[in-house]
């Protein structure tokens, strides 16, 4: 075998510093589940927890999903699983001798989570890292997922070991990075653009979370966490900036009765069409 970019020619290679070779990559991949068929596969990914991950992961499968895609959620935050709850699913996976069946929200988009296979929702994932890991390539294998034309993946928060190995046994189309104002923008927003980038996979954009809050009275913006900065690193990095959310407390009430798909706002309809522009040809 030939030497790829990294002057690395071990088809089985898993050096550490050969992550995202092209060797490394082929050899880690896991087999999709032989039931599913899945166009593009999109992972949220954020360099740290709490800016809306869930929240973004969720508004762009509902948008899709409402253009008339097929589209299904993977929850590969086993630690701090959310989406079950946003969409007020409280039943238990089932299984039959295909695989594991993910739950359908109202508006039939597939759910699969670690929520859906503990007996208590509440009940605290305390697996160790390998577990994690595997657990979430079993929602990549295991489950039948049937057609998809979409698969989000809400992956879990910072850019440790478990989203490494995300990001290495499940082939992403592409990822969206999310990040809120008090971050300490630069750093860790250019840590997920480093780890995508080290890995080889694409950077759809950036969408910054809890922007600003709406005056109910005069409609004013206003940045209470301070001026974005994620301006500058959108252009110093050449990423686009596909949308940004304000903190919203009808949105916040919607999380929490779990009708999250009834949502009328539009601060993310530019990203969803970005998405589906850029893989119409797939679709
Ligand atoms: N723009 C917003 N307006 C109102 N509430 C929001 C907004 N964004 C997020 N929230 C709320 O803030 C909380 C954290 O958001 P979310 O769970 O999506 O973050 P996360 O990045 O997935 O966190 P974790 O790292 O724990 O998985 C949730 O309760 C969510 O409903
Ligand atoms: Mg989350
Ligand atoms: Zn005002």
């Amino acid at each position: 075998m030939s030497e790829d970019a990294r002057g690395c020619s071990n088809s089985s290679c898993t050096r550490e510093s050969c992550a995202g070779c092209e060797h490394s990559k082929e050899s880690m991949l896991e087999q999709l589940n032989q039931y599913s068929s899945i166009k593009n596969v999109i992972g949220i990914v954020s360099g740290k927890g709490g800016v809306g991950k869930s929240f973004v992961t969720a508004m762009l499968a509902v948008l899709l999903n409402r253009k008339g895609y097929r589209v299904g959620i993977l929850d590969a935050d086993i630690t701090g699983p959310s989406i079950p709850r946003m969409f007020g699913i409280n039943e238990k996976a089932s299984a039959n001798e295909l695989g594991l069946l993910p739950e359908l929200t109202v508006n039939n988009i597939k759910i699969m989570s670690v929520n859906l296979l503990l007996d208590k929702e509440d009940s605290p994932v305390v697996w160790r890292g390998p577990i994690l890991a595997g657990t979430v390539k079993q929602f990549w294998t295991d489950v039948v997922w049937d057609e998809l034309d979409y698969l989000f993946i809400d992956m879990p928060p910072g850019t440790g070991d478990v989203p490494l190995t995300v990001f290495q046994s499940i082939p992403l189309d592409g990822i969206v990075i999310v990040s809120s104002p008090q971050d300490l923008v630069s750093m860790i927003v250019k840590k997920a653009y480093n780890m995508a980038k080290l890995m080889n996979i694409p950077i759809l954009g950036y969408v910054e979370n809890m922007s600003y809050v709406k005056c109910p009275d005069c409609g004013k913006e206003i940045p209470i966490f301070g001026e974005s900065k994620l301006g500058e690193i959108a252009e110093e990095t050449g990423v686009d900036i596909l949308g940004r959310i304000p903190i919203d407390p009808v949105l916040a009430s919607l999380v929490d009765k779990g009708e999250f798909e009834r949502f009328s706002c539009d601060y993310l309809s530019g990203a969803a069409e970005h998405i589906e522009k850029m893989y119409e040809k797939k679709v």
